[in-house]
């Protein structure tokens, strides 16, 4: 037909193939190809029925995304999928691979399914922040009910091939070679006389309110998206509209979705996520070593749960403490963290008792000897780390690689602490480590190719997302959340309190402002940070930790002492704000003579974000980040930064950066050096460029 799809006769059966590598997305080409292959079996006397498969290693993925936005180049997939429906010789999707978004929506449009068993099938497009729209949201209720289509849809879950033939979606599985089976089953088709199924002929009807209770029922993970609630709309139309009408609201409740800022900041760290794989200076061929053991040192909050990481791929663990009595709490708090997977039906008792098995308990480093990696998660000090350190250069193989899980230290002294700096690496999880998406992977000023390398394929393998950064104070993700804080901090200064800064944050989209965030994660630990890098005698009116180490001082950790910046109930995490932490906040303002004054909403959001966004772009000056959307992922995988708004660098690229930087610049001149406007910044911004233009 065309370079994108082929079209082939086997006796009387068309087969129709997309070949579109890696994932045979349905771009310009690949429709016009199926719309003329489809034309062509039907058009030729002698094909009885039309097959139509993917080549490679999937049926096609989906629409490719990198057209959204842009004009429609036609045909349209609703078009061409309409042409295959309304064909009068039986068309057979024939799937392997991934049939997702509009891929699976070809197949619905088809007259028959038959799929490899391994297939996978799914309507992804909710985490793009659209809905299907081709057919989608139409079709599949008409052949799964309107309950198990919103779930799909909604959750834009991938469903195997056996449960997907459970459901309706698939009609048989077939076990062997795939184009063979599609074949005989279409023989069989013709042979037996079978008229053409089209799904459009079907009804489909439901309780009203089915979708009120679903809707109710996603409330809460869905908050602020769009898009869910949409395709809970359009699911409901096919229960009380005629087809043609359904598919007439799909399509306008699609665009209006498509052009929305929050698809496109959805869109962006689709890519961006998969972007943050590549390095830039690193060799194609660079060899990667081989991770088939592992040993993590210290086994306390983020050890154990590094070490689940592991384990639930199938990669041993030895897990070194400094004594029996640490040891055995932290492997009862990771056989607790299974035991509740398990006790809320997601893991099997079996597979809990294979993951525990493939963890070493060990008090002695010789037991690290074979590991071809070494995590180390001791308490943060130089010192300790030091001499960690100089133990597994003692101990281990050559070619292991030593990391460390540091958040604060500088990983080039760690490393300089062992003979080998070329294989040490930074590996910084996050908190709860098993939970957690990102990993920011450090490379130290010696770190080798290979190492580097390594880290990145491991990073997928353990199925984190790892975005490769420098070493500086806090490396990416740190730093930046200490210029955002500094700014909450200061505002309670000058005259907002806890609950406000946080509604506001919370609103925006993040999944809790900095004070419930700071409750949640114990604020002693930045107190001590504090008192490390600020000593008393430094101080000046600049410091704006005072409130946060009176509270402190105070004894208000946050959840762990059930006061911090919020009061909480006997074992309730729902803050309530305090009196108390108001007095404390009122005097500070009074001792450092500031009048309060009502700060706007908008302030607060600006402040916040700008602060980010200002650091971020020295990060990038620094080279410390290789580009802005790496910075997007650290946000949005490890600090709940809304995906809808595309993380902070990107939501400053919308918000246009002359205007960021017009706002930097009154906050410099207001507030001072903590605002000192980032080079790059004023560059993008005198030049009418954004971020996603470096
Ligand atoms: N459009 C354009 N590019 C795509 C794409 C798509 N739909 N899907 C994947 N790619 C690209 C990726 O960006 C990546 O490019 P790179 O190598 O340059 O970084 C390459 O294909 C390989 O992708 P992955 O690294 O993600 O490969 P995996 O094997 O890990 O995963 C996959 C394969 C499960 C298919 C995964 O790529 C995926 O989930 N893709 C998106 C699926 C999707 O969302 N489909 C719906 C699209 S919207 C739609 O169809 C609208 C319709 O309703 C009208
Ligand atoms: P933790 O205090 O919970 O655990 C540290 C463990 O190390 C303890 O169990 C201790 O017994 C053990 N240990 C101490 N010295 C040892 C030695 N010489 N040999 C073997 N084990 C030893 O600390 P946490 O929170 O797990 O932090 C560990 C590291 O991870 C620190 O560097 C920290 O900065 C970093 N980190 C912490 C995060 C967090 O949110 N807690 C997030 C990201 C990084």
């Amino acid at each position: 037909m065309n370079a994108l799809v082929s079209y082939d006769r086997r006796g009387p059966i068309a087969v129709v193939m997309v070949n579109n590598p890696p994932v045979n997305a349905l771009a310009q080409g690949v429709r016009q190809g199926l719309k003329d292959g489809v034309a062509a079996g039907g058009a030729d006397p002698e094909v009885k029925a039309i097959v139509v498969i993917g080549g490679g290693r999937t049926f096609p993925a989906g629409a490719d995304i990198t057209e959204f936005g842009k004009p429609l180049a036609e045909p349209g997939l609703g078009a061409v999928i309409d042409s295959m429906e309304m064909s009068d010789k039986p068309v057979i999707a024939a799937i392997h691979g991934t049939a997702l978004g509009g891929g699976l929506e070809i197949c619905l449009g088809c007259h028959f399914r038959v799929a490899a068993p391994t297939a996978q099938v799914g309507l992804p497009e909710v985490t793009l922040g659209i809905l299907p729209g081709a057919g989608g949201t139409q079709r599949t209720p008409r052949l799964v009910g309107a309950q198990a289509a919103l779930e799909m849809i909604t959750s834009g879950q991938f469903v195997k091939a056996p449960k997907a033939r459970d459901m309706g979606l698939i009609d048989e599985i077939v076990e062997g070679d795939l184009l063979d089976g599609a074949i005989a089953f279409a023989e069989k088709v013709v042979a037996e006389g079978r008229p053409v199924r089209r799904t459009r002929d079907l009804t489909v009807t439901a309780d009203p309110a089915l979708f009120e209770q679903f809707e109710k029922g996603i409330a809460r993970k869905a908050r602020g998206f769009l898009s869910p609630f949409k395709c809970i709309e359009a699911v409901r139309n096919a229960t009380i509209l005629p087809f043609d009408e359904g598919i007439r609201r799909e399509r306008e409740l699609f665009m209006e979705l498509v052009t929305s800022d929050h698809s496109k900041g959805q869109r962006h760290i689709f890519f961006a996520e998969r972007t943050a794989a590549k390095v830039a200076d690193l060799p194609k061929d660079t060899p990667v070593r081989d991770v088939a053991a592992v040993g993590i040192v210290g086994a306390g909050t983020m050890g154990g749960g590094i070490a689940m990481n592991f384990v639930n791929v199938g990669i041993p663990v030895t897990l070194v403490e400094a004594s029996q009595e640490a040891l055995e709490k932290g492997l009862a708090v990771i056989a607790r963290n299974y035991a509740n997977t398990v006790s809320k039906g997601r893991l099997s008792q079996d597979a809990m008792d294979k993951r525990m098995s493939l963890i070493t308990g060990t008090l002695d480093y010789a037991d690290l000897a074979q590991a071809d990696l070494v995590i180390e998660a001791v308490f943060e000090g130089m010192d300790l780390k030091k001499e960690v350190f100089g133990k597994l250069d003692a101990t281990c193989k050559p070619g292991a690689i030593l990391a460390t899980n540091t958040s604060t230290l500088d990983v080039n002294e760690i490393a300089a602490a062992t003979g080998r700096p070329g294989d040490v690496i930074g590996l910084h999880f996050f908190s709860p480590a098993n939970v957690m998406r990102l990993l920011e992977i450090v490379r130290g000023a010696e770190t080798s190719h290979e190492v580097i390398a390594t880290s990145m394929k491991l990073a997928r393998t353990i199925r984190k997302v790892g975005v490769l950064v420098g070493v500086c104070d806090g490396f990416v993700g740190n730093r930046i959340l200490a210029a955002y804080l500094n700014q909450a901090f200061q505002m309670l200064e000058e005259g907002a309190l806890p609950a406000q800064v946080d509604k506001v944050m919370y609103d925006f989209g993040l999944a809790m402002g900095p004070f419930a965030m700071g409750d949640l994660a114990g604020n002693d630990v930045g107190w001590r940070v504090r008192q490390e890098r600020f000593p008393v005698a430094s101080r000046d009116a600049s410091y704006v930790g005072t409130i946060a180490d009176r509270l402190c001082e105070a004894g208000r950790f946050g959840q762990k002492t059930a006061k911090g910046w919020y009061d909480y109930a006997p074992g309730s995490r729902t803050p309530v704000p305090s009196d108390e932490v108001e007095k404390v906040i009122l005097a500070v303002s009074e001792e450092k003579g500031i009048t309060r004054r009502q700060i706007d909403d908008e302030e607060i959001l600006k402040r916040c974000l700008y602060a980010m966004v200002n650091e971020g772009a020295k990060i990038l000056e620094e080279g410390i980040a290789q580009r802005s959307s790496d910075i997007d992922v650290v946000y949005v995988f490890g600090y709940g930064f809304p995906v809808y708004r595309g993380g902070p660098m990107f939501h400053a690229d919308l918000q246009g950066l002359k205007n960021v930087y017009a706002d930097v610049v009154a906050f410099h001149e207001r507030l001072g050096d903590a605002w000192s406007p980032a080079m790059l910044l004023e560059r993008l911004a005198g030049e009418g460029k954004s971020f996603s233009d470096l």
